[in-house]
């Protein structure tokens, strides 16, 4: 659907030139939500405005639906844009039109008849929520129902592709999970593509098929978000999902591992796990078989569960104490059963 061909793209700033991206390919299937993460400034508006041109790259292609963007006259590129819908984390509303009128907007100035627009976007303003407030201005609807008439008015052209740059920033967490229902929505039911960017783990793990972390005008990594949450490669990747899975124990678990580690008795072995798993090995009974069958005593001291697209997944700290011999195994065993084990160093 979107093929990015070594991108690159510099800005002449005051200062001299910014590059605020490099070498950046990636591929964007069709049908699929789209997450791109990064920290501010890592260039993922800079991306995304690369993907209908708002921002001419410096270098690489842009290919969308097979068309090479940067090939196109005007006319092509205007039909070509009217396949890419967009929302913005600031909704862009025109103040003096009706949420109706908003979302007209695009199809007036493209010559459509009033007729042939409402029964366009009379749906689309009922698929969005907003049927009865269609006749309200913007200073009159709430944050969340301003990004749905964004989002319907993105849709009015019948684009394939809806670019979603932090459209729930601006949100409360509860809105938040609302709009991205939504996006959800339109992409199942209407199939339409979406790219989403934004700076919250939170909203990747939500709705989005597969994720790449963009970090100084770089993709650092990129994956199934499953798999890129349980087995993050980069330091950039493990910072961004801190905020749900975090990376440090709290202290107070901390002092509880150095208690545990001063009641052992001579010949007795230590080690702080960290255990993640996910899918199918989230299923397994894997403390019992430790305490089971190795003897060993297990002290659970934090852990979570948690879903992404319908599948578990979580993390677990635990204190294991027994014969070290035995610790060696179940790390053995842990790992031959598909769970990630992370042994805490310095604190064996
Ligand atoms: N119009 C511009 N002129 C010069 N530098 C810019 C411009 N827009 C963005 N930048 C710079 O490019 C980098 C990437 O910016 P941006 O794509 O907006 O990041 P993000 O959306 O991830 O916060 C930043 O260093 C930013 O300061
Ligand atoms: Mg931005």
């Amino acid at each position: 659907m979107i093929e990015i061909r070594d991108l690159s793209l510099t800005y002449q700033g005051p200062k001299g030139p910014v590059h605020a991206l490099n070498g950046i390919n990636l591929k964007i299937e069709s049908g699929e939500v789209f997450g791109i993460i990064g920290r501010s400034g890592a260039g993922k508006s800079s991306l995304v405005r690369c993907l209908n041109l708002l921002n001419r790259p410096s270098g690489g292609q842009v290919l969308v639906g097979g068309r090479d963007l940067m090939q196109l006259g005007d006319a092509g590129l205007r039909a070509a844009r009217r396949d890419i819908g967009m929302v913005f984390q600031h909704f862009n509303l025109l103040s003096s039109r009706t949420v109706w009128g908003n979302v007209a907007f695009p199809l007036e100035l493209a010559g459509m008849s009033r007729q042939e627009i409402a029964k366009r976007i009379d749906p689309l303003i009922e698929l969005v929520g907003l049927g009865a407030l269609s006749d309200r201005y913007p200073a009159q609807i709430s944050g969340g129902q301003k990004q749905r008439v964004g989002i319907a008015r993105a849709l009015a052209s019948q684009p394939k592709v809806l670019l979603s740059d932090e459209a729930t920033s601006a949100l409360d967490p509860e809105t938040t999970r609302a709009i991205l229902d939504l996006l959800r929505q339109v992409n199942r039911e209407l199939g339409v593509t979406v790219v989403l960017i934004t700076h919250q783990m939170q909203v990747i793990k939500q709705i989005a098929d597969r994720v790449a972390v963009i970090d100084g005008g770089q993709i650092a990594e990129m994956g199934p978000v499953l798999e890129v949450f349980t087995r993050p490669r980069q330091t950039i990747t493990r910072s961004l999902i801190d905020e749900i899975v975090p990376q440090q124990l709290p202290d107070s678990v901390m002092t509880r591992v150095r208690e545990l580690k001063r009641q052992l008795v001579p010949g007795q072995a230590g080690q702080l796990l960290r255990l993640s798993y996910a899918g199918e090995s989230a299923y397994q009974p894997i403390l019992s078989h430790l305490i089971r069958e190795l003897g060993l005593d297990l002290s659970i001291l934090h852990g979570q569960i948690d879903e992404i697209q319908e599948q578990t997944f979580g993390s677990l700290a635990v204190y294991a104490s027994g014969d070290a011999a035995r610790i060696e195994a179940a790390l053995q065993h842990l790992r031959a059963v598909g769970v990630q084990v992370q042994t805490v160093p310095g604190e064996a």
